[in-house]
């Protein structure tokens, strides 16, 4: 069996192009741009990678992109006071926090203080809880990435036989629910997950976001599986996802790769849901 790749820098292209169409026609008809503020804070390397990016796909889709750098030493008042002064900003249609924050800054209450109108990150406690509600709304971007590739590939899932590996709020919880408003049959597992290939082994499909390289291997999953590969991590300085991608060659029936996987649909997922908290907002002005 030929392993199918599935890639998703194509489709976040091609996403991103379609977002560029749709602002360039607002602006043509006199509205202003979308406005996204990004706030980093400390100087972690992978994190300052990811933002690059988002600023670069804001670029492409005429999106407006807001930078803060803030220094590690940032107080909670500091960057409480910031999101308040964000979420008054009429130009400002969405307000993201680079995840994760140096250790003193606890990221509930910074994540509870944003308009949950401009929360394009979904993380907003009221976003979650539509989500856990089957009433989505704005839905976090790594699983709505995921799932437009489903979509993409015409994966479908109903009735599937399916394991997330991660349970993060940022990734596995909220795709776990997006599967299971999908009617998926859904097994989360996690760090304290006694024997991960008892329930890796009867999965269709398995989407892992752990960040543990090469942890998912041929041994552990049935022949014929199809791997969401959402896990980042280096050895040698070389970027490898969770699955042991060369190993599960001619074994897994569809994969996808790390990079140029899901990596790229998250942050097309980010200006779709820029875009989006944008048209709700210039609905509302007149
Ligand atoms: N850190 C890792 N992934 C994300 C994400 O999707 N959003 C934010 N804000 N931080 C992250």
């Amino acid at each position: 069996m030929e392993t199918k790749i599935l890639w998703g820098k194509e489709l976040a292209q091609e996403t991103i192009e379609r977002i560029a169409r749709e602002v360039q026609n607002f602006q043509e008809e006199g509205k202003r741009s979308p406005g996204l503020a990004v706030i980093l804070v400390g100087n972690d390397p992978a994190s300052q990678i990811y933002v690059s990016h988002k600023e670069r796909a804001c670029e492409k889709a005429g999106i407006h992109s807001m930078g803060y750098r803030l220094p590690s030493s940032t107080s909670m008042d500091e960057m409480l006071n910031l999101i308040d002064q964000l979420n008054q900003r009429e130009e400002v249609d969405g307000i993201l926090v680079q995840l994760p924050l140096p250790s003193h800054l606890d990221p509930s209450p910074i994540i509870e203080a944003i308009d949950p109108v401009k929360d394009v990150d979904g993380f907003h406690p009221l976003n979650m809880g539509k989500l856990a509600l089957g009433e989505e709304d704005i839905v976090p971007c790594t699983p709505k990435g995921v799932m437009a590739l489903l979509d993409h590939y015409g994966i479908e899932v109903e009735g599937q036989e399916v394991v997330v590996v991660g349970a993060s709020n940022i990734v596995g919880k909220p795709l776990s629910l997006l599967l299971v408003n999908r009617m998926a049959t859904v097994t989360v597992c996690h760090i304290k997950t006694q024997e991960l290939a008892l329930h890796t082994q009867k999965a269709q499909i398995i989407f892992t976001a752990t960040g543990v390289a090469h942890l998912i291997k041929k041994e552990m999953v049935p022949q014929g599986v199809i791997i969401f590969d959402i896990g980042i991590s280096r050895i040698n300085g070389k970027i490898v996802g969770d699955a042991d991608f060369e190993g599960l060659q001619g074994w897994a029936n569809a994969i996808t790769p790390v990079p140029g996987g899901v990596g790229p649909m998250t942050v097309a997922m980010l200006m779709v849901n820029t875009l989006e908290a944008y048209k709700k907002r210039i609905n509302q002005e007149t």
